[in-house]
């Protein structure tokens, strides 16, 4: 059982599936906007996981059940005497699993109409035809001997019927729907998934956003009893959240806050959070250790993301270790802003896990939780529940609505290279490239540098290619498409906002150093100024700016490194899709970015995740 599950035991809660990334988490929120608790389950999860849950939904999935693509699942689950409802996907794999057909066919996009057979409890305060949206192309077109057709669709001008748009067997307590209820096109979809958290599988809705702060404030209260809380304050969204909620539960008094610039913070960030924790009125005990030149020590010379991330991880705890033991607050407890996903192994984190292991949980906290010294008040929640009790609380919309930003912070965005050039390799890419980049009129170059990306589920280093010539964001977006699926050894592309396109390219050899840092943070800044100037800052999930070591020969002897600028639209961050940011915003960043000196390149990155990351390494 997750350790998330474990702490919930006063909440029912039913899991969701996921078979597709966006689709399980608007389930999982839709159905929390119920008043249930839903948490996120990976289809291969062994079968011991799904024991704490009241019922399950199985989401939708790009796979075709027809094909018997992603069938490869804990099918165990139908053995559970417990409610489960699939959802497009979900409805076909059900369908099939207790003998009927589903066939690749009958495609349906958009607006429906539902039209129910009879009364049924799924469907309780309904009307006997119901708006849903359809996204399908396999069909149900029989069903096993216990099932039952609850409703067929028509598309809204009548013209075609689909029968079993909704299935059920109340003996198996079996149910699908071929139609997304979690989508607000499907005017009454919560009331049906309130219907079957509630009514059929019997779930007390008894999960609210302020009921969560009223619980959460005694829950505290018990947990710390008479101690107080050390919780390290980064500014970020989770853990000024955090400190609030505490510093609500405890007083400010019982509340100790650190903040840590490690030299990889944005510019003039560090100020900026100590005014801000001031401003929140959670900074009576509020501590600032400046540990730049110690984190910046012990990163010298190193070029390896893995290595890295492990010296920053560590260097983390050592000044946190000493600053606690300075302070003589040893015997407090540890105080931390986790959120839910940071918790359990997703996909993302099962792939991400190889390459790091998320900072709130490296061994030394792990064990600080086996021995109770851990608190961590918003594991139950997601970065947009998150967000809404940032709200509730008072806390500044800028401050909740900022990006996520790496525990890591831009020691991930400086990308570090010894010097080496695998030119044969590339030579090798030359061909297929231009091939692919002559349908788009683009020319492209496979670059000598590597960058992180998802790739058949494991986490790869492969080289961008970047991508020279005017074309429209369709091309630009496709021609990345094409190239990343294939063109062996290439998991990104880049398109070079430069003036010229580059003839050339040779890594420059370059390890973490404050000039690099005080670059990277000029070109940060001039691309958050430039979003928020544009109004694009709150429509974008993400937008990292990357440092790379990288000499493009532009044939006039220009030097400098390579900026590469990555907006990001995501819904948490485990698929993601590139974000164009119009022609007025790209002229600024040319104008600025390309003036900065040390710089001679600039290009935005048009990859989506997968199969590139959304940062860098
Ligand atoms: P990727 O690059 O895997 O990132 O697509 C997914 C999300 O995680 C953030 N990220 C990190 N956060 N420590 C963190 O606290 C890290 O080492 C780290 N690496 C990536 C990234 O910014 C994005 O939001």
């Amino acid at each position: 059982m997750t350790e998330a599950a474990d702490s919930r035991t006063e909440h029912d809660v039913v899991a969701v599936v996921d078979f597709g990334g966006q689709y399980a988490h608007l389930i999982a929120t839709k159905v929390r906007r119920q008043g249930v608790l839903a948490e996120i389950r990976q289809p291969d999860d062994p079968l011991e996981a799904f024991a704490p849950y009241r019922g399950i939904i199985i989401s939708g999935s790009p796979s075709l059940a027809s094909s018997g693509e992603d069938s490869n699942y804990t099918k165990a689950i139908y053995d559970l005497d417990v409610p489960i409802l699939g959802l497009c996907f979900g409805h076909q794999e059900i369908a099939q699993h207790y003998g009927g057909d589903v066939v690749h066919g009958g495609r349906q996009w958009g607006r429906a109409d539902l039209h129910l057979i009879g009364d049924h409890p799924l469907f309780a305060g309904l009307d006997s035809v119901e708006p849903v949206w359809m996204s399908h192309y396999d069909s149900v077109v029989s069903l096993g001997p216990e099932f039952t057709e609850l409703g067929y669709s028509k598309t809204v001008d009548g013209a075609a019927d689909h029968r079993f748009a909704a299935i059920g067997s109340d003996s198996l307590r079996r149910y699908g729907l071929q139609f997304h209820p979690e989508v607000d096109d499907t005017v009454h979809g919560d009331r049906m998934l309130s219907n079957f958290v509630v009514d059929i599988c019997g779930c007390t809705a008894s999960w609210s956003m302020d009921g969560y702060v009223d619980q959460q404030v005694a829950h505290i209260g018990a947990q710390v009893g008479d101690r107080s809380v050390f919780l390290l304050a980064s500014g970020g969204v989770d853990s000024t959240v955090a400190a609030v909620l505490l510093g609500r539960a405890l007083g400010p008094e019982r509340l100790h806050l650190l903040h840590i610039d490690n030299g990889l913070m944005r510019l003039d960030e560090s100020r900026q959070v100590l005014q801000q924790l001031n401003e929140l009125g959670i900074d009576d005990n509020l501590s600032f250790v400046d540990a730049s030149d110690v984190f910046l020590t012990a990163l010298a010379g190193i070029v390896e993301p893995e290595d890295k991330r492990r010296v920053i991880g560590d260097t983390f705890i050592q000044v946190f270790n000493a600053k606690a033991e300075r302070l003589g607050v040893g015997g407090l407890m540890l105080g931390q802003g986790t959120i839910y996903p940071d918790t359990i192994e997703t996909g993302a984190s099962k792939r991400a896990d190889t390459i790091k292991t998320h900072h709130n949980r490296v061994p030394i906290v792990e064990q600080m939780i086996a021995a109770g010294q851990v608190i961590e008040p918003l594991v139950e929640l997601y970065k947009t529940e998150v967000r809404e009790l940032g709200e509730r609380l008072g806390v500044p919309h800028d401050l909740v609505w900022r990006h996520p930003f790496p525990g890591p912070g831009l020691g991930v965005r400086l990308l570090c290279s010894d010097g080496h050039s695998d030119a044969l390799t590339l030579a090798t890419l030359a061909s297929p490239l231009r091939e692919i980049g002559d349908r788009f009129g683009l020319e492209a170059l496979a670059l000598p540098i590597r960058s992180v990306g998802v790739k058949a589920d494991l986490r790869a280093y492969e080289h961008p290619v970047i991508l020279s010539g005017a074309a429209s964001w369709e091309d630009l977006t496709a021609a990345t498409s094409q190239i990343c699926a294939e063109v062996e050894g290439i998991n990104r592309c880049i398109w070079n906002l430069g003036p010229d396109a580059p003839l050339g390219a040779r890594p420059l050899a370059a390890t973490v150093t404050r000039e690099r840092l005080e670059t990277l943070r000029r070109a940060d800044h001039l691309v958050m100024e430039s979003l928020r100037r544009h109004d694009l800052y709150d429509n974008v999930w993400q937008c990292p700016t990357v440092l790379v070591p990288l000499q493009l020969d532009y044939g006039d002897g220009r030097a400098g490194e390579l900026v590469v600028v990555r907006p990001v639209d995501s819904q948490r961050a485990m698929t993601a899709r590139p974000v164009e940011l119009g022609a007025a915003v790209l002229d600024e960043l040319r104008r600025d970015v390309l003036a900065i000196p040390g710089v001679s390149g600039l290009a935005l990155d048009t990859t989506s995740k997968p199969p590139g990351t959304i940062e860098w390494e």
